[in-house]
């Protein structure tokens, strides 16, 4: 079968949010999902167009259209290392995804590295750290996330012997409650204490501007289907020592200098080729990097405004609504990107979410990837409005580029009816 993807409308009137930043959809379908997997952007399907009568081999094929491959494959790594802000000696890797990126860095540990996060993480940077890595308990808002990391980082040098590696690994948007990480404020806390700091942008990216150098963060990962970018591809960019000293994440062609005759004889290669074994994605690589020219080129602050408008639309219609309990960690006024995850009291999430999607509204329902966080949240809101008839999974609507009044709207008039 095929499926014909019908240009959405472009965004309102608004000249920050056309053009060439509109993403594709189906008339009729509301996608309030964009945090689980954001809709293609226009420029991402258009320079995956264009190159497609290109499409070969990447480092493999002396050939014309195998050159221009590895060509746009290459010119796509120094977009996306650009756009993120990566500094002249910093590796950017392509990855699957963000958990990939996450876990491709968890492999790059040196011995004896011990990691620090929160527990109000995503299960991509909770689960690939090793045996013996801290969780620091989910902080009641961002200056306490700022002093726990300070207390736990110097009690950590203090014990551990002061030479082994530590790495912070932090989110910088919460993919349950959308909340903003003090990204900036941990990096200066962790480099203080003379660790690294891993950010994992996954929903960060796609809202605001993220930059390496800016942040001072030593590594960054983000998933290119979040960022209006499908085909798969992701990024992790960062150190160059830790990732060329480490084994390679997939031994195998692509990843080695020499191979000798006996078993074990090999040589593997320095640089981002080290960790991208095998054949790579050239097409989602190519997504990633237009979507990142495309939002280098846009009003950062215009796009922005406007999801915060429609964000504030979003809460205080769900807010307005007595059955409706939102989720949130940090305090309800503090900055946060287009996500919001509630509950509808008395309700299962997944029926209300199988009611609104027979009326084309599609969210998202359960823990969402963060159970730690998700059942915690879950108690406290049954706490903060004194119901005890609240269900133990939620429901999480997430909005972005094509993302309207009408949607939020919608949204929330079905919500009112469900009750
Ligand atoms: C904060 C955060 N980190 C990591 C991930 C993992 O992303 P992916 O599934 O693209 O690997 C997600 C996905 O929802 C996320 O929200």
């Amino acid at each position: 079968m095929t499926v014909t993807l019908v240009p959405a409308p472009v965004v309102g009137s608004d000249p920050a949010s056309a053009g060439s930043l509109d993403v594709l959809g189906v008339p009729g379908e509301i996608n309030l999902d964009y945090a689980a997997t954001a809709p293609c952007a226009r420029v991402a399907a258009d320079a995956v167009t264009a190159l497609l009568p290109w499409y070969a081999s990447v480092h493999r094929g002396a050939g014309a259209l195998s050159r221009r491959c590895t060509l746009a494959y290459e010119r796509a790594r120094q977009t996306v290392g650009d756009f993120f802000g990566a500094r002249a000696d910093d590796h950017v890797i392509f990855t699957r995804n963000t958990t990939d990126a996450l876990n491709l860095l968890g492999r790059a540990l040196p011995a004896g590295t011990t990691v620090v996060t929160f527990a109000g993480e995503h299960h991509a940077n909770l689960l690939p750290w090793p045996r013996g890595s801290v969780r620091l308990p989910v902080p009641a808002d961002a200056a306490e996330a700022v002093r726990a990391l300070d207390a736990a980082l110097g009690e950590l040098r203090r014990a551990a012997n002061p030479g082994l590696p530590v790495l912070v690994a932090v989110t910088g948007a919460s993919n349950v409650t959308g909340e903003l990480w003090p990204v900036a404020d941990l990096a200066r806390v962790a480099h203080r204490h003379r660790a690294r700091i891993a950010l994992d942008a996954a929903q960060l990216a796609p809202h605001v501007p993220v930059d390496l150098l800016a942040l001072d963060v030593d590594y960054v990962a983000v998933s290119g289907h979040k960022l209006y970018a499908p085909f798969g591809a992701g990024v992790l960019i960062g150190r160059a020592d830790w990732l060329d000293a480490a084994p390679p994440y997939l031994a195998g062609g692509g990843a080695t200098a020499r191979v000798g005759a006996a078993t074990h004889d090999v040589t593997w290669t320095a640089g981002p080729a080290r960790h991208e074994g095998g054949t790579p994605n050239l097409l989602g690589a190519v997504a990633l990097a237009a979507v990142c020219d495309a939002l280098a080129a846009a009003d950062r602050d215009a796009l922005h405004d406007r999801e915060q408008r429609l964000l504030a639309r979003l809460r205080d219609g769900l807010g307005a609504l007595p059955h409706v309990v939102e989720l949130r960690t940090f305090g309800p006024e503090a900055p946060r990107v287009g996500i919001v995850s509630f509950v509808v009291a008395g309700r299962d999430s997944a029926d209300v979410a199988a009611e609104l999607a027979a009326r084309s509204i599609g969210v998202r329902d359960g823990l969402f990837c963060a159970h730690p966080l998700a059942r915690r949240l879950l108690g406290e809101a049954a706490a903060r409005s004194g119901r005890r008839d609240l269900p133990p999974t939620a429901l999480r609507a997430s909005i972005g580029l094509g993302s309207t009044e009408e949607h939020v709207d919608r949204l929330v008039a079905a919500l009112a009816a469900r009750r």
